[in-house]
This record gives structure tokens, C-alpha cells and sequence, in this order.
């Protein structure tokens, strides 16, 4: 299966372009992967900077999309295009300057969205606002909603220390790349090399950079190859024939949470590391206090779980009153009790 990633964001100059080329450049001559470029950048800055740096084997397009058009044009155009350019690669990705024109639906298209940022207050304050007008994406339960990867760019020194992401209350649940780092190396190599290759901080970081979205890759492939098992179970005509509490059992799976895939993604970020903690204590809150909705679901379950949750989870209409209003003061009830 192609790998789609798309580059965007809403501001100019936060480092798509830098990003972009030096990211398809690791794909092809690291990973050896079969790599296309797309640069939707009129002016094709990461075109330029592969078609005349040395030859690393990427298929490097630079076509237009008519952003402008508003509707579900440019839709039909990356579609069209992104199909073309999937025939013969393992990885595409695509460089584009997000307009307001455009249709959000686009990053449908995509397994996962890299948002550049820097990590200045104004950069953030845009960085939130675009998030938050495109959350719906990114928080939607459609099994094929892109990977968002929040991508801090050109960082000095002194910004490394701070914990911003953390504080700026970001509207969407993101994985956050490792930081690429601030200087005049990432300039200099502009259509003459590749930060892979450089030896300062920038090339280093940017290495740590281009291994978490490898690593960010593996882990929504992952995810897509269960999705289509699951598929492939709740359809396959062993199920249909089978007794209607299996039926029950498939089609009330969990729908996968939007927090899932930043499970082993915590080791590149701090944010990922808190809400791996969330999902931990919110787990432990829901073994405790929801009860299965079926017996199959917990078919799986050794006799010790199975007795645990029989003590544990009772219904709200078999709590005590006091039980019930201890749990409202610890503000662990949910809709489920
Ligand atoms: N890590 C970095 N360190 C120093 N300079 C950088 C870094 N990344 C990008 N730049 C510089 O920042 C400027 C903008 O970078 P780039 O063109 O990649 O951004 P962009 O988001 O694609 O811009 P645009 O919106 O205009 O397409 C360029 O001059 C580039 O050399
Ligand atoms: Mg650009």
C-alpha cells in the first residue's frame, strides 16, 4: 500500500518546503523506499531543491492544484493526481500551502498530515486556529482519518527547554515530531545537499525528525492493516452466518479511540507521554466501572478478570446511592454508567 503524507500548513516560511525535500530525500536513500514528491507550491521550492541537488531517486513532480476553486475540484485533482503517482511508489508526499478555500475533506486523502510550526507564540496562535477550523478531521471516528504529527521547525536552542505544547492548549489530539532545529546549514543546502548528511544540530535533529515519522508510518499502517481485518471479519460470511450475539460482538467493537495511535509514539513526545498516562488512568477508570455490554466481548477474559469486573462494575441502577455520589466527587462517572 502507498503511504500518503501531506505537508501543509496555513503560514508561509515556517519550513514545509525545507521539511518536505528533506524528507522524501530520507525515504528514498535511507529507507530505499520508491518515493514521489508532489510539490503543489507554485513556487516550487522543494521541486527545485531535489531537481538540482545530487540524484537521490526521488520522482519529483511539481503540479498545480487549483486551490482557488473552492469546492470539491481540487479534491478531484489530488485524487487524480495522487493516483498517478501511487502506481509506482511505496511513499508520496505532497507539499502544499493550506488555503481556507480548500475543502478540509482533502486530508481524507492522506494517511497523515506533518504540520510545520515554529514555536513562537504567533506561529502557535496560527497553528492552533488552522487546527482547530480542521478538527473535525482529525478527531472524526472514520477509520481512515489521517495521522496528524504536529511538527515544531526551526527551533533555537533556548526553545528547546520549554514545554509549550504542553500549555498551548492544542484543540486536537496530535503526535508531536521531535523538533528540527534552527540554522544557516538548512539555508546553505538549499538545492546543493541534504540535512541528512549534515553533522550540526540541525542535520542531527532533523534525523531524529525523519525516524519518528518512519516510526509514526509503522504504527498507522498498523492500525490500517487491523481496521481491514476487522473488516474483513465483520463481513466475511462466517459471520453472517453465526449466531446473532457474535454478530452483536463485532459490530459493537470499540471504535478505535483517537488516542490509540499515540500509544508507542510517547518515546518523541512529551505529549504523547501525558496522554499515554490519560489513556492509562481512563482505561483503568473503565475496566472499574463499565460493564460489558456483552458476554462474548469478554470471551478472552481469564475467570480472575471476569470476577473482577462482576465486583467492580455494577450499573448505575445497582449503586448504593452514597457509592454513586462518591464516584460523581471523583468525577469519574460517564455516560456509560
Ligand atoms: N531548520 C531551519 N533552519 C534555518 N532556516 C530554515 C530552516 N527550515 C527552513 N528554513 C528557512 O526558512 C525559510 C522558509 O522555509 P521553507 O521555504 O521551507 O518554508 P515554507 O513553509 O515552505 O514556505 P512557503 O510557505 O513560502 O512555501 C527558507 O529561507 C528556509 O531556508
Ligand atoms: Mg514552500
Amino acid at each position: 500500500m502507498t503511504f500518503k503524507i501531506l505537508v501543509t500548513s496555513q503560514k508561509g516560511g515556517v519550513g514545509k518546503s525545507t521539511l518536505s525535500a528533506n524528507l522524501v530525500a530520507y525515504f528514498s536513500r535511507q529507507m530505499q523506499l520508491k518515493t514521489t514528491l508532489i510539490d503543489w507550491d507554485p513556487h516550487g521550492s522543494s521541486s527545485n531543491w531535489l531537481l538540482h541537488a545530487p540524484n537521490v531517486g526521488v520522482v519529483v513532480q511539481h503540479l498545480s492544484l487549483p486551490v482557488d476553486q473552492g469546492g470539491n475540484r481540487p479534491i478531484f485533482e489530488a485524487r487524480l493526481q495522487l493516483r498517478n503517482a501511487t502506481k509506482t511508489s511505496d511513499i508520496v508526499l505532497c507539499d502544499l500551502t493550506w488555503s481556507d478555500s480548500l475543502a478540509a475533506e482533502l486530508m481524507f486523502e492522506f494517511d497523515m498530515v506533518l504540520v510545520p510550526t515554529s514555536v513562537s507564540e504567533i506561529e502557535l496562535g496560527a497553528t492552533s486556529g488552522f487546527l482547530s477550523r480542521n478538527r473535525w478531521v482529525f478527531d472524526s471516528f472514520a477509520a481512515r482519518r489521517p495521522m496528524l504529527l504536529v511538527c515544531p521547525t526551526r527551533v533555537l536552542p533556548e526553545q528547546l527547554a520549554s514545554n509549550i505544547f504542553t500549555k498551548q492548549r492544542f484543540p486536537v489530539s496530535f503526535m508531536l515530531a521531535p523538533p528540527v532545529q534552527e540554522s544557516q546549514t538548512a539555508r546553505d543546502l538549499y538545492e546543493r545537499g541534504f540535512l541528512m548528511d549534515s553533522e550540526d544540530v540541525c542535520g542531527f535533529s532533523f534525523l531524529q525528525f525523519a525516524q519518528a515519522v518512519c516510526a509514526a508510518r509503522e504504527m498507522r499502517m498498523a492500525q490500517s492493516q487491523n481496521n481491514t481485518q476487522q473488516k474483513v471479519v465483520s463481513q466475511s460470511p462466517a459471520t453472517a452466518s453465526s449466531s446473532s450475539s457474535e454478530r452483536f460482538a463485532t459490530s459493537t467493537a470499540p471504535r478505535p479511540n483517537v488516542l490509540d495511535g499515540l500509544v508507542g509514539s510517547a518515546q518523541y513526545s512529551i505529549l504523547g507521554r501525558h496522554r499515554q498516562r490519560k489513556l492509562a488512568e481512563t482505561q483503568k477508570v473503565e475496566s472499574h466501572h463499565v460493564q460489558p455490554k456483552n458476554p462474548v466481548l469478554n470471551t478472552a477474559k481469564t475467570q480472575n478478570e471476569a470476577n473482577k469486573t462482576v465486583d467492580t462494575s455494577r450499573s448505575l441502577s445497582s449503586l448504593g446511592i452514597p457509592e454513586f455520589i462518591r464516584r460523581i466527587s471523583r468525577n469519574t462517572t460517564s455516560a456509560k454508567l
